[in-house]
């Protein structure tokens, strides 16, 4: 079977704006004064990175703040589009659990995910049919009927994580959510992540929790300054991690 995720030198360039002109005045001053024009500074935030990630694998992702975890997460959810190189997914993508994205602030727990769920493409029926299940999982109670804007960053993990693993999807991307819950919740999402990919689901994963990545997947990549360092085994991987980086970070 062909694997799951394939990421074939994929390039990520970003333009840093400096002296940015946001009003039309700034634009015509800079016309004059080079001090105040805006300048783009280009900033590769990935470079060359190439790896599989077969179905059903869990691969977790470590690294430094700032080394492309995140940028490398959302192009494998084509929210981004790399610079160069190509990315090949095969099968259904949930939408990527990241704090706080894509939830509309001013609808309630209730609406996101009747929104959610629909970009997705389940109908009206299949929403009904899982929506106690995501409600329950998410323990958010009558918080379900206020708007998301009123949650705590725990809260909006809670119901970002709920919704996706319930859309059967199957591909999970993870994007360090488990960090802002408590102990008991960040449990219970491990083992409905280690359930799921006991289902046969494929699941990328970004975390700081070495203990976690320990448990949950099957090979790990190191990336530092937006190149891929490694990618192994686990236990292998951590440990270049704590050597080579900041060794206090990914103690659980
Ligand atoms: N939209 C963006 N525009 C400009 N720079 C960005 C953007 N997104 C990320 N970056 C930069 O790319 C680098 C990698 O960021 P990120 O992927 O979020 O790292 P990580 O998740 O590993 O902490 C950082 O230096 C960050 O500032
Ligand atoms: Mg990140």
């Amino acid at each position: 079977m062909l694997p799951a995720i394939e990421v074939r030198h994929v390039w990520k360039q970003f333009l840093i704006r400096h002296n940015r002109a946001d009003s039309l005045k700034e634009r015509f001053i800079g016309l004059f004064n080079q001090r105040y024009r805006e300048r783009c500074e280009p900033f590769w935030a990935l470079r060359d990175i190439s790896f599989t990630v077969e179905h059903g694998e869990a691969l977790g992702l470590i690294g430094p703040n700032g080394s492309g975890k995140s940028t490398l997460l959302r192009l494998i959810a084509r929210t981004l589009y790399p610079t160069k190189g190509e990315i090949i997914v095969r099968g259904r993508v949930a939408p990527m659990i990241e704090l706080g994205v894509g939830f509309h602030h001013e609808l309630t727990g209730q609406e996101n995910i009747y929104l959610n769920a629909s970009l997705y493409g389940l109908t009206r029926r299949e929403i009904d049919r899982v929506y106690h299940d995501i409600v329950e999982f998410s323990e958010l109670g009558e918080f379900i009927d206020v708007p998301v804007k009123n949650y705590s960053t725990g809260m909006y993990a809670r119901l970002g994580f709920s919704i996706a693993v319930h859309l059967d999807p199957d591909i999970l991307l993870v994007d360090e959510v488990l960090a802002v819950g408590d102990e008991r919740f960040q449990n219970k999402c491990l083992e409905k992540m280690l359930e799921l990919r006991k289902q046969g689901k494929t699941i990328v994963f970004i975390s700081h929790i070495a203990e976690i990545v320990q448990r949950l997947c099957d090979r790990a990549c190191l990336l530092m300054q937006g190149r891929m360092v490694e990618l192994g085994e686990v236990s292998k991987i951590i440990e270049l991690y704590r050597s080579a980086a900041a060794p206090r970070v990914l103690t659980p």
